[in-house]
């Protein structure tokens, strides 16, 4: 039985601040998700299991199969612990290695060190069980993450290859775009469901409304994209069933009220090709217009955005006026909720009025704020 036949550790990766939600997703997945942190959520699955989290989770960065946890706190624990693994069971005779170092609040900290030594140890390993002099790495590449954090030495492969917020629809890119994992993670946290409006004022490239829909839709978000496990040739063949599970699953009948609007004609151009892309251009709205023109006939809605920040798209004094307008079309749409993501550090004040919640979140590196007006239930929204 090869290695990718048996029961495996599972390990998601999510961004700082949605460890909690990404933990939600697996539960629902059908997982039994064990703790989450610095970012990890691990949990037993099989290879199905890999493939299925890849293909489904909405807000996990990336899946990657824990091989061996170890201490070391000298670079012959290192050397060792990383030999003593079955390297032969996991990369083909011509599988190339790429190996990442990472270390916290541990006594080995120098990364290149790290890197070298793991690399050389998995070389040796492979080249003594293969009886060859040197490795030809002309085949399908094994990314492999060695991760010290407290002295344990964690050793992963990852199995996605590209990070899961490249769902494959956007090809194109906006005046500053918002992940889509991190906006299908702000979905997650409101109050929005798939019943609901939701409006997106400031939809650049149209992320939020586009992974609203997909969520709505019921949509996997890794169904048209590849991961870098089906390069390998050792592993079991799974994709195309769990791909066929997925589009099982898919609700595409369903009525939503989605929209999103922007000021700027290129980025609207922008979100219509990502929606026709995402598979669900024929079910948002998308419209250029200025936020201080937005009315809505519904009562109750949710607004999710994320305006202009100043650091790359307004002057400070502009924006304070935007978000001083925003303000007073927000107080014209009646019992709306509004969720605000934004690294303006003044936005509640400009605003004129204290979030209910505060949640920090980091947009790529970016550290910001999810502001949350919570309104009131949707009594008269139908
Ligand atoms: C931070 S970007 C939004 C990025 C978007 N979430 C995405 O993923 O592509 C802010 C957007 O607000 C738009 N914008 C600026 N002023 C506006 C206004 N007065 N009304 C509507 N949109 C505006 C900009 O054109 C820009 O696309």
């Amino acid at each position: 039985m090869s290695f990718f036949d048996g029961k495996l550790l599972i390990e998601s990766a999510s961004a700082s601040g949605i460890e909690a939600v990404t933990k939600r997703e697996i539960i629902k997945l059908g997982y039994n998700p064990s703790g989450a942190e610095y970012g990890r959520i691990t949990y037993e699955g099989t290879f199905l299991d890999v493939v299925r989290s890849n293909v489904f989770l909405r807000t996990s960065n990336r899946i990657r199969i824990v091989i061996s946890t170890f201490t070391a706190t000298t670079f012959d624990e290192l050397y060792d612990g990383i030999y003593s693994i079955p390297w032969q069971e996991i990369i083909t005779k011509d599988g190339s290695v790429v190996v990442d170092a990472k270390s916290i609040k541990s006594t080995l900290f120098a990364l290149s060190s790290i890197q070298s030594i793991s690399k050389k140890a998995i070389v040796k390993k492979l080249c003594s069980f293969y009886s060859l002099d040197t490795l030809t790495e002309s085949g399908s590449i094994y990314n492999i993450e060695v991760s010290l954090i407290n002295d344990v030495c964690r050793v992963t492969l990852d199995t996605s290859g590209e990070g899961l917020h490249k769902r494959g629809y956007r090809t194109l890119v906006g005046h500053a775009p918002m992940r889509e994992t991190m906006a299908a993670a702000i979905i997650e946290l409101s109050v929005w469901n798939p019943d609901r409006v939701l409006i997106d004022p400031f939809c650049g490239s149209g992320t939020f409304p586009i992974e609203a829909a997909l969520i709505a839709l019921n949509i996997a978000p890794g169904l048209h994209r590849s991961f870098s496990f089906e390069n390998w040739s050792n592993i079991p063949q799974l994709r195309d069933k769990v791909n066929e599970e997925a589009k099982d699953l898919e609700t595409l009948d369903k009525e939503v009220r989605i929209s999103g609007f922007d000021i700027d004609p290129s980025q609207i151009k922008l979100a219509l090709k990502h929606a026709e892309n995402a598979g669900v251009k024929d079910k948002i709205h998308l419209q250029v217009q200025d936020m201080r023109k937005l009315s809505s006939r519904f009562s109750h809605g949710v607004i999710i955005t994320n305006p202009p920040y100043g650091e790359r798209l307004l002057k400070e004094a502009e924006l304070k006026e935007l978000y001083k307008d925003f303000r007073k079309v927000y107080d014209s749409l009646d019992e709306w909720c509004a969720y605000v993501i934004t690294s303006y550090k003044g936005f509640e004040k400009c605003f004129g009025k204290k979030a209910d919640k505060t949640r920090k979140l980091y947009n790529s590196e970016l550290e910001c704020n999810l502001y949350q007006y919570l309104g009131k239930p949707p009594r008269k929204e139908e």
